[in-house]
């Protein structure tokens, strides 16, 4: 099938730039991206390029060539899946917080009903493209609504992942190691793979089954997950035997077998992801029975859990055991830099636990706003909107952040926090003025001879 007109269902940090990158590259195929939140559509079709709903470095600009020319934003969804000939589903599959699965598996509703609205508004042949991350097998369900509409339209469904990292996603997108195409029909393959062959090298577009493909996604999310668990594990171990984190990742990641990447020791992984496609994977194993493999890949997020907790203790025993009634900085609150993406960041359960023990807590992010910050702490419900107002302030500026503070923690990696006057900021503290690097990014020996308390993680 030739492919001129694509509609994608979901605006969010998977639709937007993944099909603002297939519309530059295809100049020639018309590209819709619908959305049922009017206000977040809204903010993509905004004149001022900096109210785009997602900050990814170079996202604006290929917004700004391709909007209005071949790539749209818009609620008529009906409309876009209508005219189109292929389909995203590109829309969020959260873990389930209700019922059977509930706090393990992935919550497909919105799936579902994706689905149920292409099949409700197709009158011509659609291929339907899965870029959501799926449990293995959910092509079948998808299948089993699009094949039962009593009309005679075709269906072809293909899944195809998305690999991009928030914060590099444009760059991943215009140069992925890999594009993974999973399905049964071969016409339907091929005319996926012309999309992408605008841009990605022929041998770069791996072919599989379709669940082959949904499966990979979840297995690669959990393999990144796993480093992450296992460098902070030996961070802990560090720790206790004077070895440096650092060190020792350099030193196994010079080995060709291990690899250097994605070997940072943290305050924990966060993001809206790894822990969802985790627990998910874990379910999965479980309801086949595989005991063994579900505890396995469950330690990942224990660990990880971990991680967060021994960063929050650690601040509140070198506090002198109490943090009440101090001024905690937190610089960070996004889930890593360069992104104003916030789900699951470890600064939320870090400041909830301080804000268990009475903390004050200062809040600065260059991408974040207060509304943000409040929101995901009134999420976790451990308190009222209006104690989690009166502990939490965010500022515009790290300098009133940090001033008075008892404390700084560091919970996210922004490049800018390395550039920062931290003689000034130290002048401005509590002494002793304390910081906690839960990103390893300042060097301890300039800190210390500035007269901080310094203390990072695994060293
Ligand atoms: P998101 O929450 O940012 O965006 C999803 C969007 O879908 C929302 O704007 C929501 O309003 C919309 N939506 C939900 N139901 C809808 C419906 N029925 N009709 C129209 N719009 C609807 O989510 P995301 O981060 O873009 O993730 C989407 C999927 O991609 C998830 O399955 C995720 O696991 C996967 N993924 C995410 C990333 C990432 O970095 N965020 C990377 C790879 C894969
Ligand atoms: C991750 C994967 O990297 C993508 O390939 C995948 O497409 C995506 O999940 C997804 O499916 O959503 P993302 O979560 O956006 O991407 O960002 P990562 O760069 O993977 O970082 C995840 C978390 O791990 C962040 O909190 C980051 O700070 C942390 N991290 C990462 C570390 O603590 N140490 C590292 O060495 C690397």
């Amino acid at each position: 099938m030739k492919v001129t007109k694509i509609c994608c269902i979901g605006a969010g940090y998977v639709g937007g730039p993944t099909m603002a990158v297939i519309a530059k590259k295809n100049p020639n195929i018309k590209v819709t991206i619908v959305d049922i939140n009017e206000e977040r559509i809204a903010a993509w079709n905004d004149k001022d390029l900096s109210k785009l709903p997602i900050y990814e470095p170079g996202l604006a600009e290929i917004v700004e060539e391709t909007r209005g020319k071949n790539l749209f934003f818009t609620t008529a969804i009906d409309e876009a899946i209508a005219e189109s000939e292929m389909i995203f589903i590109s829309v969020n599959t959260p873990t389930k917080t209700y019922g059977k699965g509930k706090g393990m598996a992935a919550d497909l509703k919105f799936v579902e009903l994706c689905a149920r609205n292409i099949a409700d508004v197709a009158t011509t042949d659609k291929i339907v493209v899965e870029k959501s991350t799926l449990p293995v097998r959910t092509a079948q369900a998808i299948k089993s609504i699009l094949h039962n509409t009593g009309s005679d339209v075709k269906f072809e469904i293909l899944s195809n992942p998305e690999f991009l990292a928030e914060g590099t996603a444009i760059e991943d997108l215009l140069d992925p190691d890999r594009v993974l195409i999973g399905g049964e029909s071969k016409d339907a393959i091929e005319s996926l793979a012309n999309v992408y062959g605008s841009w990605v090298p022929q041998e770069r577009i791996l072919r599989t089954n379709v669940w082959s493909s949904e499966l990979s996604k979840l297995t690669a999310n959990a393999f990144l997950a796993q480093r992450i668990s296992s460098i902070n594990a030996i961070s802990e171990l560090c720790e206790h035997t004077e070895a440096n984190v650092n060190e020792v990742a350099k030193a196994i990641g010079m080995d060709s077998r291990i690899g250097s990447k994605f070997l940072n020791a943290s305050i924990g992984f966060g993001g809206s992801c790894f822990q969802k496609d985790i627990l998910n994977l874990v379910y999965i194993a479980r309801s086949y029975g595989l005991n063994q493999v579900a505890d396995y890949w469950e330690q990942v997020i224990i660990l990880n859990d971990h991680q967060k907790r021994r960063f929050s203790d650690n601040l509140i025993s070198t506090l002198y055991n109490t943090v009440s009634g101090k001024k905690i900085a937190m610089l960070g609150w996004a889930f890593k830099k360069d992104t104003n993406d916030t789900r699951e960041s470890a600064a939320i359960y870090v400041a909830d636990h301080l804000l268990n023990e009475q903390a004050n807590i200062a809040v600065y992010d260059p991408k974040v706003n207060d509304k943000k910050v409040q929101n995901d702490l009134n999420y976790l419900d451990t308190r009222t909107k209006e104690e989690n107002a009166d502990l939490v302030t965010s500022f515009d500026d790290p300098y009133e952040t940090t001033k008075d503070a008892h404390a700084i923690a560091i919970m996210t990696e922004w490049d800018e926090f390395k550039t920062y006057d931290w003689k000034k900021i130290y002048s401005q503290m509590k002494k002793p003025a304390f910081i906690f690097d839960g990103r390893n990014i300042l060097d301890k020996t300039e800190m210390e001879a500035i007269g901080f308390e310094y203390s990072s993680i695994g060293k």
